[in-house]
């Protein structure tokens, strides 16, 4: 799979919302390699995020982390990146505008790695992604046709890994929504080769 370092998706520079820009130490790229099968899309970056300048590194980072090795994967294998790329201030959710403001750097990314399965990491991704309110209790592990900036993804919801941590009970839905992800780009398409062969 390709590097990072072949990716010129980054974001560098970017003003478009006040409150995120006086809050962020630094914007949160994408991370993975940019031809990954599976990209996982959360919500925005937390403090750790901020400092760290990269998605998931805190305890829900633990917590996928954990999930991708029970499946013998690793974060190398993947794509990860987040609906907004700069910290809410509080960890507040982003707002409808900092969504929209990110909307297109997050359809560049995407039309960069076009993954096989797109991950909606809870709520504000899967309503994000899908432009409808989703009950993720209900809907994680489900999959659908959806349009990012008008071009075609397959989107899986899945439970937001920091809802296993407050929430015991969420821990089934989620490993099942990322056994599902991983079955589906695992398929081989009846030509022998898997889509996850380097795993
Ligand atoms: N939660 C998210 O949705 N994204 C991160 O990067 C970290 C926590």
């Amino acid at each position: 799979m390709s590097d990072d370092a072949d990716a010129d998706i980054d974001v560098h520079d970017c003003t478009r919302c006040p409150a995120l820009c006086d809050n962020r130490s630094r914007i949160v790229n994408g991370v993975g390699p940019v031809d990954a099968d599976l990209c996982l899309v959360g919500e925005g970056p937390g403090e750790n995020e901020d400092e760290q300048g990269e998605p998931f590194v805190g305890r829900s980072g633990e917590v996928l982390d954990d999930a991708l090795r029970d499946r013998g994967l690793s974060r190398r294998d993947i794509r990860i990146v987040n609906c907004v790329r700069c910290r809410p201030p509080d960890n507040r959710d982003p707002t409808t505008a900092e969504l929209e403001n990110c909307r297109d750097h997050l359809a560049a990314e995407l039309d960069a790695v076009d993954p096989a399965v797109v991950v909606a990491l809870g709520k504000v991704p899967a309503e994000h992604l899908l432009g409808r309110s989703v009950a993720v209790t209900k809907e994680a592990g489900t999959l659908h046709d959806a349009r990012v900036a008008g071009a075609p993804r397959r989107v899986l919801v899945c439970v937001h890994p920091a809802a296993t941590l407050y929430d015991p009970s969420q821990r089934e839905p989620f490993g099942a929504a990322l056994d599902e992800a991983v079955a589906l780009v695992g398929d081989d398409g009846g030509d022998g080769q898997s889509r996850l062969g380097e795993f």
